[in-house]
């Protein structure tokens, strides 16, 4: 799905993927500040061997480009992280965030319109009183389904930096949103106050410059809140706002330039347990147990082959990508993205890993995937390709996976790619 009109060069570049609660749905947010829903037809029974497939339910512009006076900035309309309400009546809601705004949207179907009116026409003009000479009964007719998203709610003014994370409690009357320094606790009806619930100033001490992420995880049964944050290689924890920090020692022989750098945090998930965290950084990805914080009880190698070629991604900057990191359904695959349209999983059970592309040429509607390979120096087979002609410029750092079962949303620049477990 991909390729849109008009907005800066761009626009269209996906910037976050997020299944709702049942994985009924699916949300795309863009650099051009567009939200796009699909929606999983209905499976037809003469064709068992297909299930159904997203086909676009709802397209908005979420956000717009700003300009902050006081500042003297321009606030960007790319959408940061799209977080679904759980549905409650026939609408449903979502947020939605740029750099600095978050909204709550209700998106709703209409396939009804109101007909008759004795004050305007068909079109919504007003009559003239003059020629009004009976009184009409408006009608409900049927008309085609439109699917309409309003704003509700608008949240902004309370973020100095970039809103990074969004995340809504299980109370669903608050949410919490995170800028590198700061976290701030909203209520939904209350657009004008917010609470900092955690801030580190730029410069305090040990902390300084370094940056705040987070995810929370909150049983059903009771109310408290686990929160987790991460500057740098650390991971903090907090259990009612005590922290745990989590950190491994590092090993002196590996110290270079880039060492802070590829150690930097880019995503962080509690499992859907809840038992353990997973981190993603630069060239790693680490799950963590709750109970251990002196090291992660399993590290994946996303693309080690990557070492010898830091001075050049840190010249072209892609040593900054801040790629992400899923859990599936059962938490036992991991997935996350590489360069070159590839994307690697892990089975945590097996610990069999497997690159894959997501790309057009390489794959047609309902082909298989074929497993990928890159050739570290010596002898290229002719199925591998070689680390020197990854393209870096096509990078998977968004993807998705279905709440409950094996499908999979794969963000690619401006193409989102959707794949499932081969039925018989
Ligand atoms: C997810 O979307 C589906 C699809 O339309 C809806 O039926 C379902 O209730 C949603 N799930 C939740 C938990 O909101
Ligand atoms: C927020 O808005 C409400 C209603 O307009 C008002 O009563 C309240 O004082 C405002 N709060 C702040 C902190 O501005
Ligand atoms: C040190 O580097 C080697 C590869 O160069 C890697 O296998 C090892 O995991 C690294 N150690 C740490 C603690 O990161
Ligand atoms: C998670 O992945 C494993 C291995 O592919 C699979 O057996 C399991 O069904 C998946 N769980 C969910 C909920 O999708």
């Amino acid at each position: 799905v991909g390729g849109r009109g008009g907005g800066g060069a761009g626009a269209d570049i996906i910037s976050t993927v997020e299944f709702n609660h049942t994985g009924e749905l699916l949300a795309t947010g863009d650099k051009g500040g567009r939200v796009v829903i699909f929606q999983r037809e209905q499976e037809s029974k003469n064709q068992v061997h297909r299930r159904g497939e997203y086909n676009v339910y709802s397209t908005f512009q979420s956000h717009e480009p700003e300009f902050d006076y006081l500042k003297s900035l321009e606030i960007e309309e790319k959408i940061n992280k799209i977080r679904w309400l759980p549905q409650q009546n026939a609408a449903y809601f979502l947020l939605s965030t740029n750099d600095k705004t978050v909204k709550l949207w209700k998106v709703s179907e209409r396939d009804k319109r109101p007909e008759g009116y004795n004050l305007k026409d068909e079109e919504g003009r007003l009559r003239d009183p003059a020629t009004i000479t009976s009184l009409r009964v408006p009608v409900l007719r049927p008309m085609d389904l439109m699917v309409e998203a309003a704003p509700r709610r608008v949240f902004a003014n309370a973020h100095t930096y970039h809103i990074n994370s969004i995340s809504v409690n299980s109370d669903y009357e608050t949410y919490m949103s995170a800028d590198d320094l700061r976290i701030n606790l909203w209520n939904f009806e209350i657009t004008n106050q917010s609470f900092s619930i955690l801030s580190w100033g730029p410069r305090t001490g040990w902390l300084e410059r370094r940056v705040l992420r987070y995810d929370s995880f909150q049983p059903h049964q009771c109310r408290n809140l686990y929160l987790l944050s991460y500057p740098k290689h650390l991971l903090f924890v907090l259990f009612f706002f005590c922290p745990a920090v989590f950190e491994e020692p590092e090993d002196p022989s590996n110290r270079s330039f880039f060492s802070e750098i590829i150690s930097s945090i880019s995503d962080v998930k509690f499992s859907h347990s809840g038992r353990y965290i997973m981190t993603r950084d630069y060239l790693t990805v680490k799950v963590w147990d709750l109970n251990m914080e002196n090291r992660p009880i399993e590290t994946y190698q996303v693309h080690d082959y990557l070492r010898s070629k830091l001075c050049s991604l840190y010249e072209n900057d892609c040593i900054f990508d801040k790629f992400e990191c899923v859990w599936n359904g059962s938490d036992s695959v991991i997935m996350t993205g590489s360069y070159n349209n590839f994307f690697r999983m892990f089975d945590r059970n097996t610990k069999r890993d497997v690159t894959l592309e997501a790309s057009r040429e390489n794959s047609k509607p309902r082909a298989i995937l074929k497993p990928r390979k890159v050739c570290v120096g010596g002898k290229r087979r002719k199925d591998e390709i070689s680390v020197d002609s990854l393209d870096f410029s096509k990078k998977i750092l968004h993807t998705a996976w279905h709440p409950s079962e094996n499908i999979i949303a794969v963000a690619a620049t401006n193409n989102l790619y959707i794949f499932q477990d081969k039925v018989n």
